[in-house]
């Protein structure tokens, strides 16, 4: 037997009905009565905002009230809760901003919002004592959100790896798998519902970056900006290193990376080589994962569905019912986040973090080329664990080009760019060299 039909009910406006609004949608209208009984209350979605109210909608919309004017929404008193599921920064940053000095709760799933603009959405939600939930901006279905600031908010976070991106995973899966190429991979992404409505934020690394900002809000109660995170996406990247990764041992995944020393906090996303075998290397197509290692619990994996339409409508909808409970404004006002300037932690300068590296030269195949290379590595303290270079026959022409692959020991990432630096000058070398981080 369902929920009473008669029991209180919420009013809900809901932005944005594409990918995500469209899940939203899904669940509201074929589980009311499940969504109903884990709420204690009825969802009524009186509204729905579109950029094209005639476009033809997969979601049934009877007694939904589809409009282009937010304000109406924001204007009409009997709305408790908003779902923001348009994305971008303006004008979705006002609108949460309005939303919230109406006296709206807001459910959210846009990560660059509240990656570059928390402090402020979150002092307006604060004075205005209303809750803003945003389990879905960060890792899709995985609640990593709840658990970071509740499950785990016993521990000092040390360290945090994760893919974070389903777009970048899905392509990286796809050609280093299947063999299909960069463009094909992205289009498929993108077809399927997983990239951003500006595709380059995901495979430049922002959309990472995005999440790793939120993340370290929560982990490490640190306030940082996109901007300051070093970063590197996956569209420079070529098939080759994929390959040679490959031979080493290792899948190539777009990770961001938060370390927590006494030297201060870590913070990076970059492609970079994970032993296969170890759970982040095996994460294959659109599903994340997120390592954890907390100073009492130890290590922690979380694993799931990081973008497409359901698995990001699942977080959203638990928001929705954790606003719904009452849950939502407790943790908030608990969590008190991006309360800047309190929490500001200090950054790692580059000359201290160490890593191994794995490094791709192309090189003139002629004799003493190896140990030019060998001897600058030396003079910045580089050590070589292995080597990959493929014998190209004794019929290729002297000095043809040939790609040198070195495994390093334990370096200084500021050594190791100065060594390129040096290197990149060699007129036996054929400039730029790669480089990428390699992830115990
Ligand atoms: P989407 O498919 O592009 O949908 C955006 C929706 O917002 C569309 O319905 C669009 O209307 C509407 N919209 C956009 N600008 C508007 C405006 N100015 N006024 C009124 N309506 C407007 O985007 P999405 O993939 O669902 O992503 C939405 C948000 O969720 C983004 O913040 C994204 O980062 C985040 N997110 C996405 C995923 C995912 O897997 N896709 C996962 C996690 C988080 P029309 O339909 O009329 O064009
Ligand atoms: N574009 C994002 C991704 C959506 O591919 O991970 C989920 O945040």
């Amino acid at each position: 037997m369902g929920p009473a039909k008669d029991m209180e009910h919420v009013t809900i406006g809901l932005i944005g009905l594409g990918t995500v609004g469209t899940g939203v949608a899904r669940i509201l209208t074929e589980h009311a009565d499940r969504i109903a009984r884990r709420a204690g209350k009825r969802v009524r979605w009186k509204w729905a905002v579109v950029r094209d109210p005639a476009k033809i909608r997969d979601v049934k919309l009877d007694g939904v009230r589809v409009t282009t004017d937010t304000a109406r929404l924001i204007d009409d008193p009997e709305v408790e809760i908003v779902v923001e599921a348009m994305g971008g920064i303006d004008p979705a940053l006002n609108i949460v901003l309005d939303c919230l000095a109406a006296g709206k709760h807001v459910v959210t799933a846009n990560k660059a919002l509240l990656a570059e603009h928390g402090p402020q959405i979150f002092a307006q939600a604060r004075a205005a004592g209303r809750a803003v939930a945003f389990e879905a901006s960060v890792g899709g279905g995985i609640p990593i959100i709840q658990a970071l600031g509740v499950a785990l908010a016993a521990n000092q976070v040390q360290n945090l790896a994760a893919i974070l991106n389903g777009t970048c995973n899905y392509i990286l899966t796809k050609m280093m798998h299947e063999g299909l190429a960069y463009a094909d991979a992205l289009a498929q992404a993108q077809e399927l519902g997983y990239a951003e409505a500006d595709p380059t934020l995901d495979v430049d690394g922002t959309d990472t970056a995005h999440k790793l900002a939120i993340l370290t809000q929560l982990a490490f109660q640190a306030t940082v900006k996109t901007g300051d995170i070093p970063r590197q996406g996956i569209d420079r990247l070529q098939l080759a290193d994929l390959k040679y990764a490959g031979e080493l041992g290792h899948a190539v995944k777009l990770l961001a990376l938060a370390k927590f020393t006494t030297a201060g906090l870590e913070l990076r996303v970059a492609p970079t080589l994970v032993k296969r075998g170890t759970p982040l290397a095996e994460v294959r197509g659109p599903y994340n994962a997120i390592r954890v290692v907390g100073d009492a619990v130890g290590d922690t994996f979380f694993y799931g569905r990081g973008a497409g339409m359901m698995p990001t409508a699942s977080a959203v909808v638990g928001d929705l019912i954790d606003v719904m409970t009452g849950r939502a404004i407790l943790s908030s006002l608990v969590l008190d986040l991006w309360a800047e300037p309190a929490h500001t932690v200090a950054r790692t300068p580059p000359h201290q973090i160490k890593s191994h590296y794995y490094l791709r030269f192309t090189i003139a195949d002629s004799p003493g080329v190896l140990a030019k290379l060998a001897r600058i590595l030396g003079e910045h303290g580089i050590s070589i664990a292995s080597v990959i270079q493929h014998d190209t026959g004794d019929d290729a022409p002297d000095n043809s080009a040939v790609p040198l692959v070195i495994m390093t020991h334990l370096a200084v990432e500021a050594e190791i760019h100065a060594a390129l630096g040096e290197i990149d000058q060699l007129d036996v070398v054929r400039p730029p060299s790669v480089c990428l981080g390699v992830e115990d």
